[in-house]
């Protein structure tokens, strides 16, 4: 049965409208063509109009035309600064061209990318007495004729440095600064320094592993998907006869930590006419790195040395794990040959606008990115699919009269995967314009990676917005409930009472519009169950097997999950678009900080007391806060919606709420973030943190000498803090008022 003849729609008052609407609809707000500004009233949409437009939407939006869209996108390799993804870039063109969007453009950058030589294969040797024993595999099986393209490119870990490091072998768990910290407090006699490390994937970005490795000392760091963690249910239960990793499959991936986008134009569009840095910048590891399959790193973990490791440390492979350092024969080394380099290649941007009818200098982003590291079945194209639908969908609204009220603007990001290039290039070129304009940005990046439930990423503010419109579309498994009710189900925030809604980290293209500029963000996707299964990635994550037979076999048979994250796409963005007075929870930001203020006090209240450092300024900004998200709630409530003026400064005051948290001076040591209440955790930018200056600030204090200066640090960030909530109120209060 086809989904969309069963789909019923949730909070529908009357259903017959939507037959009806098509008729109707084109008498009723035909607007002239093109036009930005059809009308000064803003309410050209009164509420029953925009809800039979939410209702077409959702009924237009169809599984079959995404499903074709990531059979085709997935169907070769595209990689950035590839002539496939240019094609793919250029297809967008035509597409939305064809489709009628008001301007569709196609914007270039130069940037910095990283490529293995093919003629000179990057390899993990073991040496006895210099003569290697074993390499590591160059490719990664062919396990399905369709797997099979000359331009799959190779496992690599991009901006490695090159080299042919040799040394003894440590290994390290996962490579996380605990991890490290761990060792060298209770295994001193094991020396990173001058030793090739090897780490398992998952837990933490792994460029974060390198730059720990790095300070380590270490020379080199082979990294491997352990099968604990990546093939939990045996040899067999593998592609292609199940979801989880072969032991022939590598994850590929950046190792670039620092800001993200183009590593040498930092904090500045990739221009032609932009002064470039030397690619020897510092942000780049220093060390080369390479990634292995499981099957291969068998074969340098069973060969180490040393004590057997700590019960928390071992991994799911059928040796004993050890230390290290070096292998049990002392002739046998481990040894590196890496030749990946780094060069300037063109990437791009895709952006398609559809011109708002009231408010055409208000913005509201769709975003996904559109390069994968293989075929990319998942990670991007399933987004990649949704975001070609949302705007067939979008179009066909158009050609039948209706047009939002504020302008919508669809974006297709280039070489995200090196590190949020396209992106962050786009939000370092507009930076002016997207902070003055940018109501909010909808990311999808891989839209379906499991089959337990919707979820999503959000700033507070945004979060409402994200379960009114998962109310309002069915749930991907039977559609027989709403997508909200099965998130609520399978994954509650006991804490709230409301499906589990994680903050925006920086794993992917929202991570410039939130922790550079404030633009309110979130990230929608269909989930495994993570909490059962604890896994950092969907098995096959950045490896060949990353295939239309994975997600057509293992993750959504009928496209239904990537319909009902294309439904909320759409009815997300339509609410944001469209809505008079626009969709923002401030006092769901209120709620959020005094949250974060409790973790903080459990997490180190004590320590803060024992060294007079009192919470109570910061209390009184957050209590201030809260009540002027508040009253400004009430404000809101009682506005006259044909009072154009009114409504327009509320929905300012909204926009400038999430700007009023960035602080231009930047996050100490970390510039390029400007959020005070939220970033990428300092020691993991997959994950987020909360008041991540003073979190910062106070991590591992105790072991430092230079107490003083280490506690007069702490004071500062917390003023700034305090001052920063303290503005965000201000900027809720009356306008007459400071
Ligand atoms: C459109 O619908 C939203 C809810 O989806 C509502 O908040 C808004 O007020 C409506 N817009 C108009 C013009 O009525
Ligand atoms: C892959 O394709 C090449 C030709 O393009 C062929 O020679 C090779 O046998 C194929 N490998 C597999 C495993 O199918
Ligand atoms: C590693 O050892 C060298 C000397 O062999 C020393 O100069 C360097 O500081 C050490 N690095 C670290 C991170 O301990
Ligand atoms: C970059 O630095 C390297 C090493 O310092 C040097 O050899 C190279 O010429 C520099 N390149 C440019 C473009 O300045
Ligand atoms: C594990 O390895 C041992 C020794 O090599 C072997 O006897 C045993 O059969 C292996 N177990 C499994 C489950 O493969
Ligand atoms: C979800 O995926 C897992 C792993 O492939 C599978 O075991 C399970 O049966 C699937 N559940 C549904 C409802 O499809
Ligand atoms: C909170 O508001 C009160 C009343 O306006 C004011 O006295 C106090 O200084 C404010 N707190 C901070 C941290 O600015």
């Amino acid at each position: 049965m086809k989904p969309q003849s069963r789909v019923f729609i949730f909070g529908l008052i009357v259903v017959g409208a939507a037959m009806l609407a098509i008729g109707i609809l084109i008498g009723q707000f035909g607007i002239p063509d093109g036009s930005c500004s059809a009308s000064s009233s803003p309410s050209t949409n009164t509420p029953s109009e925009n809800e039979t437009i939410s209702v077409l939407m959702i009924e237009e939006c169809q599984a079959e035309n995404i499903e074709e869209h990531v059979r085709q996108l997935s169907s070769r390799p595209h990689l950035a600064g590839t002539p496939a993804e240019k094609e793919n870039a250029e297809m967008l063109v035509s597409l939305w061209t064809e489709y009628g969007l008001d301007s569709v453009r196609l914007l270039p950058y130069d940037v910095l990318l990283a490529y293995p030589d093919p003629d000179n294969p990057n390899k993990v040797m073991i040496t006895d007495n210099g003569v290697a024993v074993f390499t590591s595999a160059l490719t990664e099986a062919v396990l399905r004729p369709e797997d099979n393209n000359t331009d799959v490119v190779p496992p690599f870990n991009a901006y490695s440095a090159q080299g042919e490091p040799e040394g003894p072998l440590v290994y390290v768990n996962y490579g996380t600064a605990d991890d490290f910290d761990w060792l060298a407090k209770n295994r001193p006699d094991i020396n990173i320094n001058g030793s090739i490390v090897i780490v398992k994937y998952g837990n933490n970005f792994r460029g974060q592993k390198v730059l720990h490795a790095q300070l380590a000392g270490a020379i080199g760091v082979i990294m491997y998907s352990d099968p604990n963690d990546y093939a939990r249910d045996g040899s067999e239960a593998v592609y292609q006869n199940d979801w989880w990793l072969p032991d022939t499959g590598v994850q590929r991936g950046t190792v670039k930590v620092g800001s993200p986008g183009d590593p040498i134009t930092p904090g500045y569009p990739a221009k032609p006419y932009m002064y470039r840095l030397n690619a020897s910048d510092p942000s780049l590891p220093t060390i080369p790195v390479h990634p292995i399959s499981y099957g291969d790193a068998q074969q340098l973990l069973s060969e180490l040395g040393g004590d057997e490791v700590q019960n928390a440390w071992k991994g799911g492979l059928n040796i004993t794990y050890r230390y290290g350092p070096g292998f049990t024969d002392p002739n046998r080394k481990v040894k590196m040959s890496i030749q990946t380099s780094r060069e300037i290649r063109t990437i791009y941007n895709v952006i398609g606008v559809i011109n708002g009818a009231v408010e055409p200098d208000r913005y509201v982003l769709l975003g996904n990115h559109r390069d994968a590291w293989v075929y990319g079945a998942v990670d991007p194209s399933s987004g990649t699919g949704i975001l070609m639908e949302t705007t067939r969908v979008y179009s066909q609204m158009l050609k039948i009269g209706w047009r939002p009220r504020r302008s919508v603007m669809f974006c297709s990001w280039g070489a995200e995967e090196y590190g949020l290039v396209g992106s962050t290039e786009f939000v370092e070129e507009y930076q002016k314009i997207l902070g003055e304009r940018a109501v909010a940005y909808i990311n999808i990046d891989s839209a379906v990676v499991g089959n337990f439930t919707f979820g999503a990423r959000a700033t507070p503010l945004l979060q409402q917005a994200v379960w009114d419109a998962a109310k309002k579309v069915p749930d991907g498994e039977t559609q027989e409930r709403s997508a909200y009710d099965v998130w609520l189900e399978r994954v509650p925030d006991p804490r709230t009472g409301t499906p589990f809604t994680a903050g925006i980290g920086s794993g992917s293209d929202y991570a410039p519009f939130m922790h550079r500029i404030g633009v309110p963000s979130t990230d929608l996707l269909y989930v495994y169950d993570f909490i059962r299964l604890g896994l950092s990635s969907y098995p096959v994550y950045h490896s060949v097997y990353e295939t239309f037979y994975y997600v057509k076999n293992f993750l959504d048979r009928n496209f239904w999950r990537h319909l009902t994250v294309a439904r909320v796409y759409l009815e997300l963005s339509r609410d944001l678009a469209d809505s008079v007075i626009l969709p923002f929870g401030c006092a769901d930001y209120a709620a959020k900080l005094q949250q974060a203020a409790q973790g903080l006090e459990r997490n180190f209240g004590v320590k803060l007391t024992q060294n007079g450092v009192v919470l109570d300024d910061m209390k009184s900004a957050l209590d201030n806060f809260t009540e002027s998200a508040q009253n400004f709630e009430m404000e809101v409530s009682d506005i006259d919606l044909n009072d154009a003026y009114a409504v327009r400064r509320v929905n300012d005051q909204m926009m400038q709420l999430e700007r009023a948290f960035i602080d231009p001076a930047g996050l100490p040591d970390r510039q390029w973030l400007r959020h005070v209440i939220f970033a990428p955790s300092s020691v993991d930018t997959y994950s987020g943190a909360e008041f991540p200056a003073v979190v910062d600030a106070l991590y591992l204090i105790d072991d430092d000498p230079d107490q003083e200066t280490r506690w007069n640090n702490v004071r500062k960030q917390l003023a700034i803090l305090t001052f920063t909530i303290q503005s965000a109120a201000s900027t809720l209060n009356d306008v007459t008022q400071l």
